[in-house]
C-alpha cells in the first residue's frame, strides 16, 4: 500500500540540549491505524504536535502524499488532533463545540447543521445538541471531542490518550466504542497511549517509544514475543 505520511529523520532537542525526539522514522500507509505506546515523557505528544504543525522539528522532514508539509501552518494541513484533556469550550454547547472547526472554515450555519447531525449520530450524541459541555459525563465529553475533531473531515486523525481522563471501568467499554467508530471511517489514524491493552486494541501496528526514540515497531505479537531488548521486555511484561 502507498505510504501517505512519511516522517524522515525527525529530531528535536530541548533548550538544555537533551533529545525530546531522536531521529524518528515512520511510514504510514493510507487508511492505516498506528498505536504509539510509551511511558510518560517518551515524546508521544511531541511527535503528534510536530505532525499537526504545532511544533517544528530541528531537523528532518514530514511528508504527506509525497509533499513536505513543514512549511504548512496547522490549519492548512487539514489534520485532526484530539488532545489529552479534550480542550472543549466550556461556554459553548455541544452543537457549537462540534461545529467549531466548520465555523473557522467560514462555513454558514445552514451548511454546518447537517454535518453536525452526522457527527452526533456517529458518536451516539443525538439529543445532546443544546447541552453545556461542563454538564456532561467524561465519556460524553470524550465523544464530543471526537465529533469536533472529525467534523471538518480531516485527512489524518491523531488521538492523544483519548481515554486517559476516564474512569478505569469506563475505559474498556469506551475503547470498544471508539475502535468501532474508527473502523467505519477509513481514515489514517494515530492513537497515542501508555496502556498496552489500549495500544493493541487500537492499532494493528505499534511503535514503542522511549526517551524520544522509536525502540521497536511491529505487531502486538512481535512486541510481546520478540522484544528487541531488555527494556522492551520489562516494559511489555
Ligand atoms: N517545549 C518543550 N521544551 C522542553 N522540553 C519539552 C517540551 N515539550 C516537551 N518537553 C519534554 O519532552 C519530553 C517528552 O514530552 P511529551 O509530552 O512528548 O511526552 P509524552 O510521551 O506525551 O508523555 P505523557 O505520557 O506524560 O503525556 C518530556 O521530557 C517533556 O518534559
Ligand atoms: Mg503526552
Amino acid at each position: 500500500m502507498e505510504n501517505e505520511l512519511i516522517i524522515h529523520n525527525v529530531s528535536k532537542t530541548s533548550a538544555t540540549g537533551s533529545y525530546i525526539l531522536n531521529n524518528i522514522n515512520l511510514a504510514l500507509p493510507r487508511g492505516s491505524r498506528l498505536s504509539v505506546l510509551g511511558p510518560s515523557g517518551s515524546g508521544k505528544t511531541t511527535l503528534l504536535r510536530m505532525i499537526a504543525g504545532l511544533d517544528t522539528p530541528d531537523s528532518g522532514d514530514i511528508r504527506f502524499n509525497g509533499v513536505s508539509i513543514l512549511d504548512l501552518p496547522p490549519h492548512k494541513r487539514n489534520f485532526g488532533m484530539m488532545f489529552q484533556d479534550y480542550a472543549l469550550f466550556p461556554h459553548l454547547d455541544v452543537f457549537a463545540n462540534i461545529a467549531f472547526g466548520l465555523k473557522m472554515k467560514g462555513m454558514s450555519k445552514r451548511d454546518q447543521a447537517p454535518i453536525v447531525e452526522q457527527m452526533l449520530s456517529l458518536t451516539n450524541l443525538k439529543g445532546f445538541e443544546n447541552r453545556k459541555v461542563d454538564e456532561l459525563s467524561g465519556g460524553e465529553r470524550q465523544r464530543v471531542a471526537l465529533a469536533r475533531t472529525l467534523a471538518p473531515g480531516p485527512r489524518l486523525l491523531m488521538l492523544d490518550e483519548p481515554l486517559s481522563a476516564l474512569d478505569r471501568v469506563l475505559r474498556k467499554h469506551l475503547l470498544d466504542q471508539l475502535t468501532q467508530i474508527l473502523s467505519r471511517l477509513h481514515i489514517t489514524t494515530i492513537f497515542v497511549t501508555h496502556d498496552h491493552e489500549e495500544a493493541f486494541a487500537a492499532g494493528a501496528q505499534i511503535i514503542l517509544m522511549n526517551q524520544g526514540k522509536i525502540v521497536q515497531q511491529g505487531s502486538p505479537d512481535q512486541l510481546i514475543h520478540h522484544p528487541v531488548n531488555d527494556w522492551i521486555k520489562s516494559f511489555m511484561a
